[in-house]
């Protein structure tokens, strides 16, 4: 018995990693939940770098290319819109995209600050449009698990929160000076880039944070230039022309969560890094209360580490395998111990969105989240600056505590 079929016209800005990921996303979507009858058409993609565009067409399966992506929001056979350009681009096009009437599936941090996040979050509420954000580890099975052991109080009340999202992405001095390296292209370093995600995961699990303060630095001042769509943040040049690296390497921070959030007075730290050696993808959260604790690693996504009660007779963590009972797993694999990967967590995510867009249930973070994400992104910024505690709003979206 198959369900009525929902066709949605999908149009792609920017064809990079995340680009090619939105994309494989949807082409997987009806595979892995047929039940649901979206069938998502990749209409057209739009790139600067006409080698990209030939890529979205010739191999992801676009009808159309183009290089300006007002063409993509003008398509009157496109429904929904993946914006997964670099992140001086995301507050334009998040706003034309609503203001054209195109639901948005956005990548993270939505823009180079918050206002810009503000901007786009006023322009998806005047418009009614559907936002869905690439905060992706929050999809992993394990998280899944480790987010509803703390909401049905299997922990305790929680006492701390230890996040640690460590990449070596750049590690190497010789490492590309991408667009991630310009405040004008970038916003924020390594903050807007993998500490949003981590306050996210940590609001995800536990619930909003409240209040921070934080310190940053950058470690290599110089890098060699390369020219945008050309290859990716990986790449290490030797001999190139030398420029200026324009935002952090490094962030740590104390954080506050509101009350409520997993219980009263929980507090936290949240670390990161895009140049430490041997932490490719070191993305760690790590949840203690009074009666338990737990530990995830993206580097090891298919595993939850957990003790619960204080007193066992075998002490040390239980090693929890993702199964079909956690989260989505079972839409990917029919038994468990069999390792889910990251692209997969990018199809629950076009899942989570397209569902909300046909008229389901809102599950995925939204442009509510990406603007949390962002005020205390921002918040860091200036704790960073002048040395002070910030307070946070609590703006709502899908975290523990506002869901
Ligand atoms: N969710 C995640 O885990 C995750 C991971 C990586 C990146 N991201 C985010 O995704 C976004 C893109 O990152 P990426 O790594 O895919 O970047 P990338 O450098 O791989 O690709 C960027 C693409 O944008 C294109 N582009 C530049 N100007 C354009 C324009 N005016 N119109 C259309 N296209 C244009 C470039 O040619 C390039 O193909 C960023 O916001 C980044 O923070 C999220």
């Amino acid at each position: 018995m198959f369900p009525e079929i929902r066709n949605v016209g999908v149009g792609l800005i920017s064809v990079g990693w995340m680009g090619k990921l939105h994309a494989k996303a949807y082409t997987q979507l009806p595979l892995v939940y047929p039940e649901l009858g979206i069938r998502p058409r990749l209409v057209i993609a739009a790139d600067t770098e006409p080698g990209r565009i030939d890529y979205a067409k010739d191999v992801l399966g676009f009808a159309e290319g183009t290089t300006d992506y007002r063409e993509v929001l003008a398509h009157p056979e496109v429904d929904v819109v993946s914006i997964c350009a670099p992140n001086f681009l995301h507050a334009e096009i998040g706003i034309a995209a609503a203001k054209a009437g195109k639901h948005f599936w956005v990548e993270k941090p939505v823009g180079r600050g918050i206002e810009e996040t503000e901007a786009v979050r006023s322009a998806a509420i005047e418009a009614g449009v559907h936002s869905s954000i690439g905060f992706n580890y929050r999809h992993a099975p394990a998280v899944e698990h480790a987010r509803e052991l703390v909401a049905k109080g299997k922990l305790g009340r929680i006492t701390n929160v230890r996040a640690e999202f460590m990449a070596g992405y750049s590690a190497e001095p010789n490492g590309a000076l991408s667009w991630r390296f310009n405040r004008a292209l970038a916003g924020s370093g390594v903050l807007g880039d993998l500490f949003s995600h981590a306050a996210d995961l940590c609001q995800y699990v536990v619930g909003p944070i409240s209040a921070i303060t934080a310190l940053t630095s950058t470690i290599h001042t110089e890098r060699p230039k390369v020219a945008m769509g050309q290859s990716t943040h990986f790449a290490v040049i030797q001999g190139g022309e030398m420029g200026q690296v324009e935002n952090e390497d490094y962030a740590a921070a104390l954080v506050r969560f509101a009350a409520g959030a997993g219980g009263e007075g929980a507090v936290g730290t949240i670390e990161s890094s895009r140049v430490a050696v041997g932490r490719d993808c070191g993305y760690r959260i790590e949840v203690y209360g009074t009666e338990g604790s737990l530990k995830w690693d993206f580097e090891r996504m298919n595993e939850l580490q957990v003790v619960l009660g204080r007193k066992n007779d075998e002490q040390g963590y239980t090693t929890v395998i993702g199964s079909p009972r956690y989260g989505d797993y079972s839409r990917f694999q029919p038994g468990p111990g069999c390792a889910m990967g990251f692209d997969d967590l990018k199809v629950i995510e076009a899942k989570k969105f397209l569902v909300a867009v046909t008229g389901g249930e809102q599950l995925n973070s939204n442009i509510h989240d990406a603007a949390s994400a962002a005020a205390i992104v921002s918040a860091a910024e200036a704790s960073a600056a002048d040395g002070q505690w910030k307070m946070v709003p609590v703006l709502g979206g899908t975290t523990a505590a506002g869901a």
